[in-house]
């Protein structure tokens, strides 16, 4: 089990923050006796709980079954019928909102756009009829692969509005990465952009996109948007940067969206709760990144539910999540879950670091933000530059901080609660994945106090338990697999296309409890535990504490990365034999990655070289998968039956002396070799 968050701290762990009594009396959950009841109805009566809760969105026609589990396969509002876009656009048109700003765009540069509800209806609309017209029908796969432009969340809408399903893929993933992720759900379209621009630099998009299109023939057409105000390469005499256009294959997003026969009306499909509404690609153990599947009703349900309460959202809000919607965070806290609230969401392009260390804070003036949601990463290399930069704005605007994606230290979330919140501002840890779909532990607000470092207690319908390898439950403190026993409306419904393998990595490790464990008051739901991959205890107030991913998944600035992606990555460079890749402690971006790498006979281990790895794995991956240290090893620590000791690797990148239990090796000698070469 990874130790690298249970940081030697001098907080007193059992350190209690809470929101202030004006805070609480003006939020939805105002004190945990309220939490608590609601929670003990939502887990003692989680059907009548759902149904009650479901009157938040609305529905074409009702559902008459809450939930139906065949274990581990979960199907939520049966009967029922709503949908996504119309949820989160049309049922406010009639209301107040018509004309509130429902998405407001700053661009990297500070040049700024906003569309109110009514206007962003109007670009989804058309948006839906031009995907029509590429003959994009209900079920098709589309491929998003933008950068955090406007065009991006309308294109999401659109889809969801005729019941296409949308696939994003990071604008920060390799041409190799998308051509993967295309055919694997076979999107029949792509939507991309000519180049992105982030911090001042131009990313070229549709050349990534030029290139996997060599190899993915389910592919018919691509709509390119106009970012970085590229021209067609038959017309490259203005001198911007070219975008190569195929005929027949490639249309202006501008083309299509100002011809004069477009109609703006486009009726928003009625979807049943189980039908599809998107696929996320994220890593798991094996190479091959898995197509997490979300369906629309308890997606929406869930994701409206959360954002309301653990944001404490309030009609004045102006609600900042600063995640890229290429993630499982943009999508439910930039998008779904802030629309189908009818609230302001800011959407940004650029960094925290362009053009200065102060630029988030800036924004924050700029707009008033009121409720700010970032990664702890973001936050540690923000606080290292010092308070001379958050000191240059004014942040009094801002009553709620959220973090996400990782473990925060407690030193962050106590630099973060001071300099940022001015102690003012509570502050959600949110814990959840791209399979739960929206947050599960989290504290609410107005109602759960805080410990810097914890993430506190689960939100309504979530059962978390924390077991020990024999399946029994961890005593108090005690460290152990983080598992959920019940299924909530936003829980992925499979992988695409490989059931078999949704059963294997999430519901096998205790599915034979009720067998060896018949006194368990888990037994009989064991099929029905979810595996999350996180290491968890929980304290004495119940309060749950993550250490970690325990899988071999490494989290790089909160961005997952199978080792066994990166891997083979390495592998696939001509010069390279074998290689493991283990994650080490890295004070800013929580971990980083090791890569200890074999050379094929005769290659000489040069400083080059292992530039020329590292620039390999960010071609065929990404540049967040560049490792950091490029170990070059004669050999690697293996059992007699050939299993590379990652405990072993992981113990020698952290820098530890003592590696463990060395004798059941084939050849102990490779660990001394290893620690004298070592990097650290
Ligand atoms: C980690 C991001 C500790 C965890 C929403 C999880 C966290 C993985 C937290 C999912 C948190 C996320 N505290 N760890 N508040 N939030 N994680 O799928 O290891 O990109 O399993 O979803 O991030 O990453 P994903």
């Amino acid at each position: 089990m990874s130790e690298q968050h249970t940081i030697n701290s001098s907080l007193d762990e059992n350190r209690k923050f809470s929101a202030s009594k004006e805070f609480s009396a003006n939020a939805h959950i105002k004190s945990i006796s309220e939490y608590k009841q609601l929670y003990g109805h939502s887990v003692k009566n989680p059907e009548q709980f759902w149904k009650e809760q479901s009157q938040l969105i609305h529905w074409f026609k009702p559902f008459n079954k809450v939930l139906e589990w065949n274990k581990p396969f979960c199907m939520w509002f049966l009967g029922g019928k709503t949908n996504v876009a119309y949820n989160c656009l049309d049922r406010h048109l009639s209301t107040a909102r018509k004309n509130k700003a429902a998405i407001i765009w700053e661009g990297d540069n500070g040049e700024t756009k906003t569309y109110t509800y009514q206007q962003l209806h109007r670009e989804v609309c058309k948006f839906a009829n031009v995907l029509k017209q590429k003959n994009i029908a209900k079920g098709d796969r589309v491929c998003i692969y933008m950068p955090m432009v406007p065009e991006l969340a309308i294109a999401m809408l659109a889809c969801a509005r005729i019941g296409a399903v949308h696939s994003i893929v990071f604008g920060g993933f390799s041409a190799h990465s998308l051509r993967d992720r295309i055919n694997d759900c076979q999107a029949k379209l792509v939507v991309t952009t000519d180049a992105g621009i982030r911090g001042g630099k131009i990313v070229p998009l549709k050349e990534n996109v030029d290139k996997s299109l060599e190899e993915c023939p389910s592919v018919q057409s691509v709509i390119v948007s106009r970012r970085a105000n590229a021209v067609s390469s038959s017309n490259s005499s203005s001198g911007s940067a070219i975008c190569h256009m195929k005929d027949g294959r490639d249309f202006w997003w501008d083309d299509e969206m100002n011809h004069e026969n477009l109609s703006s009306v486009c009726d928003a499909v009625e979807m049943e709760s189980e039908d599809p509404l998107f696929i996320l690609y994220t890593s798991g153990t094996t190479g091959k990144p898995k197509g997490i599947l979300h369906t629309t009703a308890g997606y929406l349900l869930y994701t409206t539910l959360t954002f309301k309460h653990i944001f404490d959202y309030h009609e004045e809000d102006t609600f900042w999540c600063t995640a890229d919607i290429g993630w499982v965070t943009g999508h439910s806290y930039i998008v779904y879950g802030p629309l189908s609230n009818g609230a302001t969401t800011l959407m940004f392009e650029g960094t925290p670091f362009y053009p200065d260390p102060a630029r988030f804070w800036q924004v924050v003036e700029k707009y008033k933000v009121n409720i700010f949601y970032t990664a702890p990463t973001a936050i540690r290399a923000l606080a290292k530059e010092g308070i001379e930069w958050t000191n240059k704005y004014d942040l009094s605007s801002l009553r709620l901080l959220g973090t996400v994606g990782e473990p925060i230290n407690p030193e962050a979330w106590m630099w973060y609660y001071d300099n940022i919140g001015k102690k003012r501002c509570p502050i959600v840890d949110t814990w959840w994945q791209t399979e739960t779909g929206g947050i599960l532990i989290s504290p609410i607000p107005g109602a759960i106090a805080q410990k810097p470092g914890s993430a506190t207690l689960p939100f309504f319908g979530v059962q978390p338990v924390v077991l020990k390898e024999d399946g029994t439950e961890a005593a108090v403190n005690e460290g152990g697999y983080l598992t959920i026993k019940y299924p909530w409306p936003s829980m992925m419904r499979t992988i695409y296309g490989d059931p078999e393998r949704f059963k294997q990595t999430y519901f096998s490790k205790f599915a034979n409890l009720s067998e060896t464990l018949p006194a368990s008051p888990l037994a009989g739901i064991s099929a029905g535990l979810y595996f999350t991959g996180d290491g968890a205890r929980k304290d004495e107030d119940g309060y749950f504490w993550l250490m970690g991913r325990i899988d071999d998944v490494i989290n790089i600035a909160g961005h997952r990365l199978g080792t066994a992606e990166i891997e083979s990555a390495l592998v696939s460079h001509k010069s390279v034999a074998e290689a493991a890749v283990v994650p080490r402690p890295h004070e800013v971006k929580g971990q980083s990655i090791y890569a200890y790498v074999t050379l094929k006979q005769g290659v000489d281990k040069t400083h080059l070289l292992k530039d020329e790895l590292i620039k390999h794995v960010a071609a065929e991956i990404s540049p967040i998968a560049k490792p950091e240290v490029i170990h070059f090893a004669d050999n690697l620590p293996k059992t007699r039956s050939g299993k590379i000791m990652r405990r072993i690797l992981k113990a020698i990148a952290e820098g530890k002396e003592d590696v463990g239990d060395t004798t059941t090796l084939a050849d102990p000698s490779v660990v001394a070799q290893l620690l004298q070469t070592r990097e650290i």
